[in-house]
């Protein structure tokens, strides 16, 4: 991958209406921007859809790992005062060398995700589904084990789901089989608690969740990653005082922009119409 990072940059940024960049390999990272726009309603979005690499599962860890660092650079080029990796692949493979490269304002969503596991399971036994690549660096277990050594975890890979979400297939017969399979495994080793472990599958929850039944607690690691950020920005003095405007959120796709367009508009409940385009890697 050819480009430079920037690291001159590093956050020196000390201008509280500067923009927060988000980033996902598609319409994933919305739902932590959603959830930080929740709590800090006047913040102005950077949202960055690599839509030319989705999905990132299947990807070799350096591969993801230099796009990561890629489209970090380049939202810290555009004026971002804090990125979010709006994904749990990239917080897998490249928070740690980002935030080398970057400064200590970045954020991933896994750390996150595993504290409101913790809070929430009874059983101690816990589920998480996520890419292959999530899986494969087992991140979840090691964070949840930092957490708490005796938990029992069980992690499994979704292949398929990302491809549906970003179709907007989030409820159709064959999402729904896809979805059974999936979870029979994690029912079974008797979890009480299944974390959302990819930022697409927020958009599948209420499905998830009619498959796993009511007792089961899912975690969207969106909402506890917004109020970490939104915790360091308050305490870095970086939270902007301004009123919200959606017409100040800029969106850029590497690739095709219309999962953006549709599923991600609905998701934000917002329209997103101007997608610049960002081919990084040319
Ligand atoms: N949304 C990302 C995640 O949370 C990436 C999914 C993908 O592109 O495979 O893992």
């Amino acid at each position: 991958m050819g480009r430079t990072l920037c690291p001159a940059i590093c956050f020196t940024m000390t201008d509280p209406t500067a923009p927060i960049g988000v980033f996902d390999s598609g319409v994933g990272g919305l739902t932590v921007a959603r959830a930080l726009l929740h709590l800090l309603p006047g913040e102005r979005l950077l949202y960055f859809a690599d839509t030319a690499h989705v999905p990132y599962g299947p990807r070799p860890p350096e591969q993801i790992k230099d796009f990561a660092l890629d489209i970090s650079a380049f939202l810290i080029e555009q004026g971002a005062k804090a990125v979010i990796m709006g994904c749990n692949t990239s917080s897998a493979v490249a928070l740690e060398p980002a935030r080398e490269s970057h400064g200590p304002l970045i954020f991933g969503v896994i750390q996150p995700g595993a504290k409101a596991a913790l809070r929430a399971t009874r059983k101690s036994r816990i589920g998480v589904i996520a890419t292959q690549a999530t899986v494969s660096t087992a991140a979840y277990s090691s964070a949840l084990r930092g957490l708490k050594p005796a938990l029992e975890v069980i992690e499994q890979p979704c292949p398929e789901f990302v491809p549906l979400v970003e179709k907007g297939e989030l409820n159709s017969a064959h999402t729904r089989q896809v979805t059974n399979g999936y979870l029979e495994p994690v029912l079974q080793f008797g979890v009480d608690t299944v974390v959302l472990g990819c930022t697409q599958y927020p958009l599948l929850r209420p499905l998830i969740q009619e498959i796993a039944g009511p007792e089961i607690t899912l975690i969207d690691p969106a909402e506890e990653t917004a109020k970490e950020v939104a915790a360091a920005l308050r305490e870095a003095k970086l939270v902007n005082p301004g009123t919200p405007d959606a017409s100040a959120h800029r969106f850029f796709a590497s690739g095709d922009p219309t999962s953006i367009k549709t599923v991600g508009a609905r998701f934000l409940g917002q329209p997103i119409e101007n997608i610049e385009s960002a081919s990084l890697w040319k």
